[in-house]
């Protein structure tokens, strides 16, 4: 089924909704683009632990480890891994129409380009036949047709496929770039290195998968003009520096940058972001979480910030995104108290603040979620935590709550009294403590609702 081109953009979004929910799509539409995930089960699997927060930034698939073949072009014995020493004759009938004629040349050219093939999977890229897969044939592995909403009647390239090949190559610069119909690339576990090339002139494309490969260098800022890009995933690459801040205006679904070098602040217009799951996990980013996060209150359901280097206070605004099911901020370097705006993540399952420098009373109502919410586990060890309010120890009772390796007096496996000491005697920063609560919390009443400039602090 082709999408119409006006109404492409929200069938997109839809498609991309139900694909994030999908861990792994065992059907076989032929919707334009939809094929490599109908064909492969290959889709991007957000949570391919399914369902625990902790698989959004899970190491993806290990490659195959089978040989990395190199590829001489000393006669092979038959069987092994061809690629492209001697390049059949460009035929010049046969293909399907003149889109895939055009696209043949881009092929057999990344083709030459392949380094290793583990899998023998290039093997397949010889002939005319671009498109087998369209019809269940096995020529062209990775490659899947469709017909483009603006030209029904020609079959064309419109998703690759390569997860899981262990294609090494050392650029995809002049070839991705050439499919003007491309709506996925998918390459999650190759070995591809060099730049991500301009893509903005593939009108349809919408998912740039480039997990666990090679890319190092600065942030590829060829991704920052994708308007239509709903999925952007580049973990587990070797990229490093600053992240640009458009990439926070882009109107994605899905944006993984965990497991690079990146560093520096999170950009003030995090909260832009129309992302529902967003992972910058196991970088370098320093300074605060943006108060800007308030601004993802429409979208925004996991967001895993773990072990970076931030630091700042933790802001109250975190409280104001409702929607939010999985929150880890989990080994950085974070203090201050934990707002009583946490009280109002009704929908938060779980909640990881471990290994940071906060400290005070942890918030009876942030426990009461277990209760009210949908809390299931509440991660707050090796911080400073000094008193419990009952809902709390309830969880500390029901192992629903860590905490460990805190300064709560008379509680196992605590800090040494005089680390806790020292700690409280010059905390890392001072921090507001915002009593307010931005919520009607079921069973809970803030004692008086003062107007603002009447509210005290204090702990
Ligand atoms: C889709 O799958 C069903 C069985 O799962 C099969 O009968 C049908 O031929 C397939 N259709 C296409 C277009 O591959
Ligand atoms: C092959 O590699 C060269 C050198 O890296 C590059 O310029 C060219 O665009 C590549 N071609 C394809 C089709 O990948
Ligand atoms: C990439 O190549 C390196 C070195 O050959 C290898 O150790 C690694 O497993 C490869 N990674 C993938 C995802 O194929
Ligand atoms: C990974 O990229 C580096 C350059 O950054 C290159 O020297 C190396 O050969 C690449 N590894 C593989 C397996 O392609
Ligand atoms: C909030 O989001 C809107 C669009 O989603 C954006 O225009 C605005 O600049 C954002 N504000 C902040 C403070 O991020
Ligand atoms: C709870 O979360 C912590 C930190 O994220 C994790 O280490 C632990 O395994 C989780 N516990 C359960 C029972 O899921």
């Amino acid at each position: 089924m082709a999408v119409p081109a006006a109404s492409g953009r929200a069938l997109l979004l839809a498609f991309a909704v139900a694909m994030l929910h999908a861990a792994v799509c065992e059907s076989n539409h032929t919707r334009f683009a939809m094929v490599a995930r109908g064909r492969g089960g290959n889709a991007p699997s957000l949570r391919p632990d399914g369902g625990e927060g902790k698989g959004l930034a899970a190491v993806p698939a290990p490659a195959p480890s089978g040989s990395l073949g190199g590829c001489g072009c000393q006669p092979a014995p038959s069987g092994s891994l061809r690629c492209g020493c001697q390049p059949a004759p460009p035929p010049e009938e046969g293909f399907l129409n003149d889109k895939l004629k055009v696209l043949y040349p881009v092929i057999q050219a990344f083709k030459r380009n392949v380094t290793c093939d583990p899998k023998g999977v290039t093997a397949s890229w010889v002939g005319t036949k671009l498109c087998d897969s369209f019809t269940g044939g096995g020529m062209y592995k990775g490659f899947y047709c469709d017909y483009p909403p603006d030209d029904p009647g020609t079959l064309t390239i419109a998703s690759i496929d390569f997860n899981g090949y262990g294609l090494c190559a050392p650029s995809i610069a002049g070839f991705v770039d050439a499919f003007p119909d491309l709506a996925l690339f998918h390459a999650n576990s190759n070995n591809l290195s060099g730049n991500v090339p301009d893509l903005t002139g593939l009108r349809y494309f919408y998912e740039l998968d480039l997990s666990n490969n090679n890319f190092s260098g600065s942030f590829p800022d060829t991704v920052v003009p994708l308007g239509g890009l709903l999925f952007l995933d580049l973990r587990f690459n070797r990229f490093v520096g600053t992240v640009p801040a458009p990439i926070f205006d882009l109107s994605v679904v899905a944006l993984f940058l965990n497991n690079n070098g990146f560093y520096g602040r999170i950009p003030d217009n995090f909260g832009s972001t129309t992302a529902q799951y967003l992972v910058v996990a196991n970088n370098q980013f320093t300074g605060p979480i943006p108060r800007s996060i308030y601004n993802t209150s429409a979208s925004l359901s996991e967001v895993l910030f773990l072990n970076n280097r931030l630091s700042g206070c933790l802001p109250y605004e975190i409280g104001l995104v409702e929607g939010l099911t999985v929150f880890d901020a989990g080994g950085n370097e974070i203090t201050g108290p934990i707002p009583l705006s946490f009280g109002c993540l009704g929908s938060v399952e779980e909640l990881n603040l471990a290994g940071n420098q906060l400290y005070g009373h942890i918030p009876d109502v942030l426990c009461l979620l277990a209760k009210t919410g949908k809390l299931q586990n509440l991660s707050l060890s090796d911080n400073y935590f000094h008193s419990v309010g009952p809902h709390c120890m309830e969880l500390v009772r029901s192992r629903l709550l860590d905490v460990r390796l805190n300064c709560i007096v008379g509680f196992p496996k605590q800090r040494a009294a005089l680390e806790c000491s020292r700690f409280y005697a010059d905390p890392p920063q001072h921090c507001p403590f915002v009593p307010h609560i931005p919520c009607n919390l079921p069973g809970f009443r803030p004692p008086v609702a003062l107007p603002d400039h009447l509210q005290g602090g204090g702990n």
